[in-house]
């Protein structure tokens, strides 16, 4: 992949403004741009996101969640999705499994597509994986965490890290206990969402609970869960105990969010400084990323289609431009449609229900 083509000066000169305000975050042996961290999302933290949340402030990111058991067989779309690009500076590949030896044996395979550390998946909720015994199942059978880790950490030479959930369900919220065994088998750090398997994305995150643990982790802690708007992040990032944040859903419908998030003045006032044109200017390094990582014009479409309508959200019109986009077949016309639509929101504000929920899905 080619070096992107650079934004216009404006738009670096405001990138860089409010990267000025980022702190850097050592993170046991990896130090990390910023605080603020793009969560795993499956069908979304590909090369082509991760490069351009890295490009707009997040501090590190990490793959989707990626199946032990296909790097295993070696399934060709499963290797696929551990590629990394050079251009991106601190990313984790995030592995689901249920036994010890197939996830170190995937281990060692991820280790050699060059990510920074490596991250167990211990939150996915989806009942294909839970029935196996991966993803927030393992919180269930905390004894089996220990030889699980200790496996994995015998084959590997990068960070390991976990993300977890709170507990199985409001009786079992055992994170605490969960920390513990990670610090004793060798975890770099824990990220947290703050709700149990049981909740899946409904209610709230718990960030109680989460500040809580502070109290007595022994190993740095990243706190995620409904961290969606530059002000909700910059009042969390002011008062957290916690080392980092991390943020999923929050970078969908604002990609600057990483930026906006660091002054809390500005993040304040509610008001956003990021326009329609720079908007555009995303979109395009998006498709430069994109085209340049899948070869396919059918894949970029998809691709390209949901995140350029979530970027959309909140700006006037934005139903129909939804609705043109996805009524379109042909990339190079969902970019002409794109340019013109963006182009023409002026100084148009974004204006988001942030109480209707927003992709109440997820692997995490
Ligand atoms: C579409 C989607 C896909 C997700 N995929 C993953 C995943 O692959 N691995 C993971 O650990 N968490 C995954 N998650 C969970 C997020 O990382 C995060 O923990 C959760 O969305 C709460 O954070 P948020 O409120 O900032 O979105 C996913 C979430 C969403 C919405």
């Amino acid at each position: 992949m080619n070096t992107p083509t650079p934004f216009s000066s404006e738009l670096n000169q405001k990138i860089e403004s409010f990267r000025s305000h980022a702190s850097p975050i050592k993170l046991g042996a990896i130090s990390f741009s910023s605080k603020l961290l793009l969560a795993p999302m499956a069908g979304i933290c590909n090369i082509p996101y991760r490069l351009l949340m890295e490009d707009l402030g997040a501090g590190g990111t990490v793959s989707e969640l990626i199946s032990c058991h296909g790097i295993n067989y070696g399934n060709q779309r499963t290797l696929e999705m551990l590629k990394i690009h050079p251009l991106e500076k601190n990313v984790g590949i995030q592995l689901f499994g249920e036994d010890a030896e197939s996830m170190a044996r995937a281990a060692e395979v991820a280790e050699s597509y060059g990510p920074k550390f490596l991250d167990i998946n211990m939150g996915c909720p989806v009942t294909k994986v839970v029935s196996k015994g991966g993803g927030s199942a393992l919180l269930k059978e905390i004894q089996n965490l220990a030889p699980l880790f200790e496996k994995m950490r015998s084959k590997m030479k990068l960070p390991l890290s976990i993300k977890i959930r709170t507990g199985w369900d409001a009786n079992t919220l055992n994170a605490q206990e969960v920390l513990k065994i990670a610090h004793e088998s060798g975890i770099e750090w824990v990220a947290i969402h703050g709700r149990t398997r049981t909740q899946q994305y409904t209610g709230l995150a718990n960030w109680e609970y989460i500040e809580n643990l502070n109290e007595v982790k022994k190993l740095p802690l990243i706190g995620n869960g409904d961290l969606h708007h530059p002000f909700g992040v910059s009042e969390r990032l002011q008062k957290t105990n916690c080392d980092a944040l991390m943020l999923a859903r929050g970078a969908l419908r604002n990609p600057f969010i990483f930026l906006e998030s660091l002054d809390p003045e500005y993040a304040s006032l509610k008001r956003s400084t990021f326009l329609g044109k720079d908007y555009w200017e995303v979109i395009q390094r998006l498709y430069e990323y994109t085209t340049q990582t899948f070869s396919e014009e059918r894949t970029v479409l998809v691709q390209l289609r949901k995140l350029i309508v979530w970027f959309a959200a909140g700006f006037p019109h934005a139903a129909s431009f939804r609705s043109q986009i996805f009524g379109c077949p042909v990339l190079e016309d969902c970019m002409k449609i794109s340019e013109d639509y963006f182009l023409s929101l002026g100084e148009s504000q974004k204006f988001i229900n942030y109480d209707e929920v927003f992709m109440s899905s997820g692997h995490g």
